[in-house]
């Protein structure tokens, strides 16, 4: 009888350690599953042929061409040249669309962009769009 009950009780300890074991488990996929939704957030989607088409139209209708050409040095950087510089990615697009709404120098020279502040982030964000999609 005595010996019954402690068969018992080890059967039960080890369900129970099965348990904390399974527990375990889940966590550590749920953790694993969170990763790579974040990475997914990071990378962000590509820019659709409409919005690169939308980017290219709001330039021309902007001032950025009196400064800027699409292969040649004028004021500005060419375009082709900031494409090169930038690859396409979310946090390159984030990074030039405040710089074209803030205006400012240093990363060609010594001479400064205007700024923008007149139109919207998602306006300018589709113009960097287009400007990094030239190669
Ligand atoms: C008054 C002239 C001028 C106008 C207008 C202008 N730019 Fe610029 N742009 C510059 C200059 C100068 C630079 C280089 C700034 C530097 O060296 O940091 C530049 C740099 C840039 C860059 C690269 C920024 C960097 O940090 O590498 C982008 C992108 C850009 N311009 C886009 C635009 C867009 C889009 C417009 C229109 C909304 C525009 N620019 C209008 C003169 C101008």
């Amino acid at each position: 009888m005595k010996k019954a009950v402690l068969l018992s009780g080890i059967f039960m300890a080890m369900l129970l350690s099965n348990y904390a074991f399974a527990q375990t488990q889940t966590k550590k996929t749920t953790t694993a599953r969170k990763k790579v939704t974040k990475t997914t957030t990071v990378t962000g989607k590509k820019p659709s042929a409409a919005d690169i088409a939308q980017g290219k139209e709001l330039i021309s209708k902007a001032d950025c061409l009196s400064c800027h050409k699409v292969d040649v040095k004028v004021v500005g950087p060419a375009y082709v040249d900031v494409a090169k510089k930038y690859p396409a990615s979310e946090a390159n697009y984030a990074l030039l669309t405040k710089k074209v709404i803030n205006g400012g120098s240093g990363s060609w020279g010594p001479v400064a962009m205007s700024p923008h502040p007149a139109i919207p982030p998602a306006d300018v964000k589709k113009m960097i769009e287009y400007i990094l999609s030239l190669k």
